[in-house]
């Protein structure tokens, strides 16, 4: 990994599905063995990116669709020039806490912007750059809402409604026709989600 180009990973997936407390793991495992890796999370990764977070994901706004995909991409530009390229750049392995798909499920399908609208907005703007490889981490509405129940709600789109987490999985659904996503089944144990992961990313490196 070191000598070439690094990788780039993302964790995407509904509400409560894991991704994060499984990032915290592969972390642990990868400090253990000295690999280089750097974790980072969207929206969000660089100060300007993490300011434009706390005003998309506010519960109370008056921005709209429009400008909400406007400054998604405007946080991913910044995150991808000065975070996520440079740690490419020197072969170290990137991990992101959601990207692009994010924005493709809840802005583009969730919240009717058009997924493929979205999806060639990030091609113009964005030069189409996407993860070599993402965790797709799969989790019923039914299990989601009764992990959030026990969460104090955080932002605007970790409510409880069962459409808006059903809408949710239909667009990981409709996006994931390819070979980058490996699926994870988040219902099973965490240890045994690690190993997988694990056992992925060494295939990987
Ligand atoms: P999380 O970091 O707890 O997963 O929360 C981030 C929230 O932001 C999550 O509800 C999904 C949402 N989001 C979007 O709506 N569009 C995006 O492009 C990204 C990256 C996240």
């Amino acid at each position: 990994m070191n000598k070439k180009k690094g990788l780039f990973i993302s964790f995407e997936g509904p509400e409560a599905s894991g991704k994060s407390s499984q990032i915290l793991l592969l972390q642990k495992y990868l400090t253990k063995k000295k690999i280089p890796f750097i974790t980072t999370r969207e929206p969000g990764g660089t100060k300007l990116a993490e300011s434009l977070r706390n005003l998309i994901l506010k519960k109370k706004s008056d921005i709209n669709i429009d400008e909400e995909i406007l400054m998604l991409m405007a946080a991913r530009s910044h995150h991808i020039n000065n975070v996520i390229k440079p740690s490419l750049d020197k072969g170290s392995l990137v991990i992101s806490d959601r990207f692009a798909d994010s924005t493709f499920v809840y802005q583009g399908y969730v919240n009717n912007f058009g997924i493929q609208k979205t999806k060639s907005l990030h091609k113009n703007i964005l030069n189409n750059f996407l993860p070599h490889k993402t965790f797709l981490f799969n989790l019923s509405t039914s299990k989601i809402i009764a992990r959030l129940k026990n969460r104090k709600s955080k932002n605007k789109y970790d409510k409880l409604e069962r459409n808006f987490h059903d809408q949710v999985n239909r667009g990981y659904e409709l996006i994931s026709k390819n070979k980058r996503f490996i699926k994870i089944d988040a219902s099973k144990s965490i240890s045994s989600i690690n190993k997988k992961i694990i056992s992925t990313i060494n295939l990987l490196i």
